[in-house]
């Protein structure tokens, strides 16, 4: 992997910047002094942020709304900022959104929607960003897949499911530019405290929580500034990680007959909520973090 982005200032786009890890990246790059446009469906979060980024240092701040699922507005959003930038040299696709419940008892337009958003919408950023990247034969393109991209999770089939797909794709994209000056990395959290667990669907009469450890969203983000820095193919973050993949690997009966009690007790709230599509169709003001309420 090359290390062409290393050193002064950079044009970064941030998709999924109105929240959670997609904001802390963006922050943290502002701070040291990047260009930025900024990608996700909420126009003021983006707006308040892009204020922020200004304070901070950013060089400039685009702010750049769109639906990642629809090529065409993610397209006119890419132009949008590289029409301002000149060029973009990196692109963290961070927005995503998930939906719980068993399999069978999920809608089947809101598991068909988690795929269009982070499958589809993963694909949209994947062929613009490459091919402004392939032009210009300079370039990093930073994917989210998760834990789950890698590992079985019961009741969160649409995420775990997008998230194979993504991490086939990044894989696949790595594997077609092996010997060019482009990269593509993905970055694999496990738990980190984020609202994505608030604004979930649910279909399962409670809404999810980050599994322990819990990182905080901060460092997913600086560390996913050091990637930029240094690009590399895969970043797990995440303690346990390796040991959950080899044992869901290496142990397929002993996992599937543990996980799902491990999983209630760890990570599902217990406040009954009634079924609900959460953020998937329609984005949602900024909910207070379960960790947060009183
Ligand atoms: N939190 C975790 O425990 C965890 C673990 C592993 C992996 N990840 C991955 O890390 C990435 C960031 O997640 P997060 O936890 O930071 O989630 P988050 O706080 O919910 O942020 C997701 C972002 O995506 C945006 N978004 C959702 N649907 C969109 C759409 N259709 N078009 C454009 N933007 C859209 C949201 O904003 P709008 O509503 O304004 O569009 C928001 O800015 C995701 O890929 C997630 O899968 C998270």
């Amino acid at each position: 992997m090359s290390t062409i982005s290393a050193g002064g200032p950079r044009n970064v786009l941030v998709t999924g910047a109105s929240s959670g890890i997609g904001r802390e990246v963006a922050l943290a790059l502002a701070e040291r002094g990047d260009a930025l446009v900024l990608v996700a469906r909420r126009h003021a979060e983006l707006e308040d942020l892009a204020v922020r980024c200004r304070l901070l240092g950013a060089s400039t701040v685009v702010v750049a709304p769109a639906d990642v699922a629809d090529d065409e507005a993610w397209t006119d959003a890419f132009a949008e900022g590289l029409g301002e930038l000149g060029r973009i040299d990196v692109v963290v696709h961070a927005a995503a959104v998930a939906a719980y419940g068993r399999f069978d008892e999920i809608p089947g337009e809101v598991f068909d929607r988690v795929q269009e958003v982070n499958v589809r919408g993963t694909a949209n950023v994947a062929r613009t960003s490459l091919r402004h990247f392939d032009d210009r034969q300079r370039g990093h393109l930073v994917l989210f897949g998760s834990l789950v991209g890698k590992i079985g999770t019961p009741f969160l089939s649409p995420y775990v499911t997008s998230k194979w797909a993504v991490h086939g794709l990044a894989r696949t994209l790595q594997a077609e530019r092996a010997r060019g000056p482009v990269d593509v990395s993905l970055v694999e959290p496990g738990g980190v405290s984020t609202t994505i667990y608030d604004k979930a669907a649910s279909y399962l009469g409670v809404q999810g929580k980050p599994p322990p450890p819990v990182y905080g969203a901060e460092r997913v983000a600086a560390a996913t500034v050091r990637l930029i820095d240094r690009p590399r193919r895969e970043l797990p973050v995440g303690v346990f990680n390796p040991v959950i993949s080899a044992g869901f690997r290496l142990f397929p009966g002993v996992y599937d007959r543990i996980v799902a009690p491990l999983v209630t007790r760890l990570a599902l709230g217990d406040e009954p909520v009634a079924d609900h599509p959460g953020n998937l169709f329609q984005s949602q003001p900024e909910p207070v973090p379960a960790k947060d309420r009183r």
